[in-house]
């Protein structure tokens, strides 16, 4: 433990610095080649501290009015973040926390840090309620999660609902892979899978798609996944590539692709000869992109970096059908991106919401007669998902809502059943929208 201390001190600053939790690890794991059982340690260290934020920066507040946790330097924050999570929420012994992060100490302000973690210890989990009166801020103490995504959880559905949804924030979703046709075969990888022990099952709907149910590692560790025979990807992510059904001689775009893991499965879906653009505005993640068809055998895709939201100034090109899958608030994805919890706020949806809407329009203009576009988020939010449906049918009404089928998530009632919503809580996979319009002839 000791040893990983100054790893999750670098990790969390970061995190901090808007990056991601999942890379980070990555690359710490690699660069320091951890074994098993400090992986592991150093995963549920970051991730239980980023899960449970919320409560652990109270804690920290309660203890003391003679520093703020913003205006001490990152390194001391997370010193102190990785002491109270072991102290409040792992209940370890002052001493083991003492004997494992002393040598790192740094006094914060007038007062030593075991003066602080002594007020930390004595804190009873009952204060962290005071004043909190009505349910939503309850809640988010209880599930950590900020209390305007409960609130707006329980205005969404109901208190019951949005209870269930927010307890899984805090859970592990299982892990999916999907065998990748280009290299693979359903046969070989269950070989594969049995020889090293990995258990699975297939998904009732989508072909090639397993869901996990043990591992000894985590699966970017196994060959087939370094050999690109398998892509981990999301149920509720590779149902949307089946919604769009693409057709063999159909020209497909995909609006917002890296990092493929859409992009990927519709060529998967239509073999060799397929006939796809995939757009992305990020230079990083065009590369992403490339580097994952590449090792994934995928030659077919014609990768494009571009501002999607003004391609029709550049091609007369018309589709058959458009993916938009556009970037939203991830609201649907903090189980296993705890840190955009507290990254993303409220005041952020305008800005995912106009970026929406303007992609949306222009697949509008690029989509042909009788073609169709499907919509996809992974927010749980309805302004980035129904809401946008529903103004966009209102002002053009040369489209009409399709029905996204096939429908393994609940029909969205707001939109006349058609729309789909997938809840963690009840599909198991991340929360997901998916809709699909007609542009009609
Ligand atoms: C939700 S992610 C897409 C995930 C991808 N469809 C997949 O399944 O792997 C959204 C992507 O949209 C890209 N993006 C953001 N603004 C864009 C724009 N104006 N034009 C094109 N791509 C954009 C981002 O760089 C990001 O890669």
């Amino acid at each position: 433990m000791k040893s990983l201390i100054p790893l999750t001190i670098t990790i969390l600053s970061q995190i901090e610095k808007g990056k991601s939790i999942r890379v980070e690890l990555r690359k710490t794991i690699s660069e320091y080649k951890l074994n098993r059982e400090e992986e592991s340690t150093l995963y549920s260290l970051v991730f239980e501290i980023f899960r449970k934020l919320n409560v652990i920066d109270l804690y920290i507040k309660k203890s003391s009015s003679s520093f703020s946790i913003k205006k001490i330097s990152s390194k001391t924050r997370a010193l102190l973040r990785i002491a109270t999570y072991l102290l409040k929420v792992d209940n370890r012994q002052f001493e083991y926390v003492k004997e494992n992060l002393e040598s790192y100490y740094e006094n914060i302000q007038e007062l030593g840090f075991d003066e602080i973690l002594k007020l930390i210890q004595d804190i009873r989990e009952e204060e962290l309620y005071a004043n909190r009166v009505d349910l939503a801020s309850k809640l988010s103490i209880e599930f950590f999660t900020p209390t305007w995504i409960v609130r707006k959880f329980i205005n969404q559905w109901d208190e019951d609902f949005a209870t269930e949804l927010v307890s899984t924030f805090i859970q592990n979703l299982p892990a999916y892979v999907r065998v990748n046709p280009f290299k693979s075969n359903l046969e070989e990888i269950s070989t594969n899978f049995r020889s090293k022990k990995i258990t699975f099952e297939t998904v009732k709907a989508i072909d090639g798609l397993l869901k996990i149910t043990e591992s000894e590692l985590p699966i970017p560790q196994y060959d087939v996944f370094k050999e690109g025979k398998i892509v981990i990807q999301q149920k509720a992510s590779a149902l949307t590539s089946l919604v769009l059904n693409p057709q063999e001689g159909e020209k497909i775009l995909d609006m917002c692709a890296s990092p493929g893991g859409k992009t990927s499965h519709l060529a998967a879906l239509l073999g060799d000869g397929s006939n796809i653009e995939a757009v992305d505005i990020n230079e990083e993640r065009m590369k992403i992109l490339k580097e994952r068809l590449k090792l994934l055998g995928i030659t077919s895709v014609k990768t494009t970096q571009a501002d999607a939201r003004t391609l029709h100034n550049q091609t007369r090109e018309e589709y058959d059908k458009i993916l938009l899958d556009p970037p939203c608030s991830g609201s649907g994805t903090y189980s296993s991106r705890p840190e955009i919890k507290w990254r993303v706020k409220q005041r952020d949806l305008r800005w995912y919401i106009n970026l929406q809407q303007d992609l949306l329009k222009e697949a509008s203009k690029l989509v042909k007669k009788e073609g169709t576009i499907v919509y996809s988020t992974c927010s749980l939010y309805r302004e980035e998902n129904h809401e946008i449906i529903s103004s966009f049918l209102e002002r053009n009404s040369n489209f009409s809502l399709a029905e996204a089928t096939p429908m393994l998530g609940l029909p969205s009632q707001l939109l006349q059943n058609k729309a789909q919503e997938l809840y963690p809580h009840i599909h198991e996979t991340e929360g997901f929208f998916i809709a699909k319009v007609k542009r009609n002839s």
